[in-house]
């Protein structure tokens, strides 16, 4: 497994590591290093650890601490303050469910690389305005899936989307096909209970099979 590269990581890094980003929920902290630890040995290392349980962060602070080749992230990063705890704690990038100018400036401010969230035209454009071109479509397959990331192409064409929410194994091939899709983003690679079970077998061969799946 290669080491994180020197030097400040861009978000096209983070999107074009792998097929697919994890997102991860986690509720206990000591599950953090082991299902890292599952995910890089099927070559994911790309990790977005969401903050959305109260150990989110302490479970970021472990995998940077434990887990050196891995590339730990927050997700569900909404605000300037979410953003800068996420960082404190070891998190190399942030993954937003939407956009607003506030985070997209603290983003900037701090250094750390930012997935802004987008579902609409209007928020395209203000991501734009704000310097950012990778962005997360989220939740993609509820605003539109393919037909929207399609429509996209004509105005937004210098965009590229990491489309999340409601991908799966199944439906991630036709979406990465898409010349504006760089990476997917999905929870199905940390099922719920296989986390609870520790069941980190069955996390590293769905993530062997993310990390096979073809992009062109
Ligand atoms: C999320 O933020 O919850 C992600 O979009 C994951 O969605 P999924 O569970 O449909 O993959």
């Amino acid at each position: 497994m290669a080491v994180n590269p020197p030097g400040p990581l861009a978000p096209i890094d983070v999107m074009q590591d792998a097929p697919v980003i994890p997102v991860i929920v986690l509720h206990e902290v000591a599950h953090a290093a082991p299902l890292a630890r599952a995910l890089l040995a099927g070559g994911i290392r790309m990790l977005e650890v969401t903050l959305r349980t109260p150990v989110a962060l302490a479970c970021i602070e472990a995998i940077a601490r434990d887990v050196p080749e891995a590339v730990v992230g927050a997700g569900t990063v909404r605000s300037a303050a979410d953003a800068q705890a996420a960082q404190l704690a070891g998190a190399r990038f942030a993954v937003s469910p939407g956009y607003t100018h506030g985070v997209g400036r603290a983003c900037h401010d701090l250094g750390l690389p930012l997935l802004p969230g987008v579902a609409t035209g209007s928020e395209i454009m203000a991501a734009q305005e704000d310097g950012y071109t990778e962005l997360k479509f989220f939740p993609a397959m509820q605003a539109g899936g393919m037909a929207m990331l399609k429509a996209w192409q004509g105005p937004f064409g210098d965009v590229r989307f990491c489309p999340t929410g409601g991908v799966s194994e199944a439906n991630a091939p036709e979406l990465l096909a898409l010349a504006n899709v760089a990476c997917v983003g999905g929870s199905w690679l940390t099922p719920a209970d296989a986390v609870a079970q520790g069941d980190w077998a069955r996390i590293t061969a769905l993530a062997r099979a993310a990390k096979a799946l073809p992009r062109p």
